[in-house]
């Protein structure tokens, strides 16, 4: 059983946030970024309308898992995703479920347990550094959250550093183009906006889905491989 937490790793949280991080800038690249949504707000994940309002099952058949893959859902929240992901890599497949907030992965280390998943394995992680195993992902999966992001060039970094050399990193943000999506301003990104921030810290669009009813789904591959 790989559904590591509490006390081993909430001692680490408090060693992680007892490390100086430097101050969060408030803005990057002329995008003004969002609070972290607080885990007491974590039923809204996993609502019973987010299927349908958000197409969730059809944006992780996007991501083509196969059984024996090693993926990572970056900023997991309680799992939503990272159950079913779970499911389709399979035993001798790999999630790590990444969040600074020790709640939400005891929430979703509770989920997991009750679905006897064991492949599994949770990292409370810093604002500047995913803390994600060097070279080990196929995938790293970010849905609602790069925008979040305190310290967006550290983190971006340390998943260039987490990927294997053809990994893709997932980015699924809701459409700051489209007035109709019911969510805050700055908790949206345009494409031209996710485009540029990742191109500049070593990124290259690989392939976008645009089925999804509220959302953009891009892939990004290392620039330099
Ligand atoms: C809106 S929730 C989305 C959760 C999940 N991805 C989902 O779709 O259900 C955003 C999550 O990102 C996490 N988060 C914010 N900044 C983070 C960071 N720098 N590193 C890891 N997780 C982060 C928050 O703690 C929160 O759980």
């Amino acid at each position: 059983m790989r559904l590591l937490l509490s006390p081993l790793l909430l001692a680490a949280a408090a060693i992680a946030q007892d490390s100086p991080a430097p101050p969060p800038p408030s803005e990057y690249q002329g995008r003004v970024i969002a609070q972290t949504m607080h885990w007491q707000g974590a039923g809204w994940l996993i609502r019973n309308k987010r299927e349908r309002e958000e197409g969730a099952e059809r944006m992780r058949e996007e991501l083509r898992l196969k059984p024996g893959m090693t993926v990572c859902d970056l900023g997991s929240g309680n799992g939503y995703h990272t159950l079913p992901m779970a499911e389709k890599v399979g035993p001798e497949g790999r999630v790590y479920a990444v969040d600074i907030q020790p709640e939400m992965l005891e929430m979703l280390k509770q989920r997991a347990e009750a679905r006897m998943l064991e492949n599994i394995e949770c990292i409370i992680n810093s604002e500047t550094d995913p803390k994600i195993p060097a070279g080990s992902c196929d995938m790293i999966l970010l849905v609602d959250v790069y925008h979040e992001f305190s310290h967006p060039e550290e983190m971006l970094a340390g998943i260039r550093k987490a990927l294997k050399p053809d990994g893709v990193v997932v980015l699924v943000e809701f459409r700051a183009e489209d007035e109709s999506v019911p969510i805050k301003p700055e908790h949206k990104m345009t494409k031209a906006q996710i485009n540029k921030e990742l191109e500049h810290n070593g990124f290259k669009l690989a392939r976008e889905f645009d089925g999804l009813p509220w959302q953009h789904m891009m892939f990004f591959g290392l620039a330099e491989k």
